[in-house]
């Protein structure tokens, strides 16, 4: 029997940047998923999740479009693993989470990451994180059919205890950088709207589309490889919609590299701006986020919090704040009155921390 678990994850900074070969910084979240792995000399897998009432039976030579919902997650583990030419073994799995559905908050790569390390013990495989990670990508991109970057299975991979992950997606560089604001007496909040979103749908890949036909525009294979020019170089790009889109990617960039450097600081007061700066960016250049997000990043940075920005991939899920540590019950009690007044239900406020990665 094989026990492997891998956290949500909260992006801190760096939205809609990795695909376009940009720079992220999330962390691993103390929310897991967690597989307990029984194999069998049989050639079928089949999973129980505690948040579903009938299991799925996967035969190991599955093929993209063979299994839906929460199962395409595990068949596309396998699926990809063995399109890598490595062995999975089959057997019964059952699967247990508190990393919430739906809230940006990558379920989805804790699910691909906890799968993938319980079946990569148990044959013995031994497969680097990075590799781990595009195998997880594999799965969602080509089984489950989500056209998401790499950012959520890196996270969860290589996330370390107060410490946040710089990811340089040019060339899949993973840099620890210490993260720990509640030493200085600075709270990150996470607020989970209730709202829910899901990648399939056309928006997240429309974002991504737009990204590329700026890029293609400008004679480049990534917006990264017009980074240095500035964003003077998207007066190139003729569609006012995919300038803008590719505006928050050079922007966002930037920002995250500056808030590393205030990190580097414990300048959280420069961390919490850059955040507010990044959420303006992403409503009004990518226009990800929705009304009752950008209530919530108001709302909670006019009750004191440093900064306030929607994290992962837009339309519903999370909110995080940089809050002073005794300021955490106001900006909480602030954030739901707004809400509540303004006729949404009530977010769910949370203090997270940097956690450790799969395992
Ligand atoms: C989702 C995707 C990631 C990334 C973020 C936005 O979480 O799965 O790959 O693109 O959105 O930063």
């Amino acid at each position: 029997m094989i026990a492997y678990s891998a956290p949500g994850r909260v992006n801190l900074i760096g939205e809609h940047t990795d695909y376009n070969d940009g720079f992220a910084l999330p962390i691993a979240l103390p929310q897991r998923t967690s597989v307990v792995f029984t194999p069998a000399d049989i050639d079928t897998l089949t999973v129980l999740s505690d948040r579903a009432d009938e299991s799925v039976r996967i035969p190991l030579d599955t093929a993209p479009g063979q299994i839906s919902g929460w199962g395409a997650y595990v068949a596309g583990v396998i699926w990809a693993l063995r399109g890598n030419g490595l062995p999975v073994p089959g057997g019964t799995m059952s699967i247990s989470s508190d990393v919430p559905i739906g809230s940006g908050l990558s379920s989805s790569a804790a699910l691909e990451c906890a799968v993938l390390g319980a079946l990569a013990s148990a044959s013995g495989a031994q497969i680097d994180r990075i590799e781990q990670a595009r195998i997880g990508q594999r799965a969602e991109n080509d089984y489950v059919g989500a056209a998401t970057g790499l950012l959520d299975q890196l996270a969860s991979l290589f996330g370390e205890v107060s410490t946040a992950t710089l990811i340089d997606f040019r060339d899949t560089a993973v840099h620890p950088v210490a993260f720990d604001p509640d030493a200085s007496g600075v709270a990150l909040l996470l607020f989970d709207s209730g709202q829910r979103h899901g990648h399939v749908d056309g928006e997240y890949a429309e974002r991504r589309a737009s990204c590329e036909r700026a890029a293609a525009e400008l004679g480049v294979a990534s917006l990264r490889e017009v980074q240095h020019l500035g964003v003077e170089v998207l007066d190139g790009v003729s569609d006012p919609v995919d300038a803008r889109r590719a505006r928050h990617v050079l922007t966002e960039n930037e920002r995250v590299l500056d808030f590393v450097a205030a990190l580097a600081e414990l300048d959280f007061a420069a961390a919490g701006k850059l955040f507010t700066a990044s959420h303006a960016s992403m409503r009004d250049d990518f226009e990800i986020t929705t009304g009752h997000l950008d209530l919530i990043a108001d709302s909670s940075v006019a009750a004191g919090a440093l900064g306030a920005r929607m994290t992962g991939g837009g339309f519903g899920g999370c909110v995080i704040a940089l809050v002073p540590a005794e300021l955490t019950l106001k900006v909480g009690d602030a954030v739901r009155a707004a809400v509540v007044a303004a006729g949404y239900g009530e977010p769910e406020v949370s203090r997270v921390f940097a956690a450790a990665g799969a395992g």
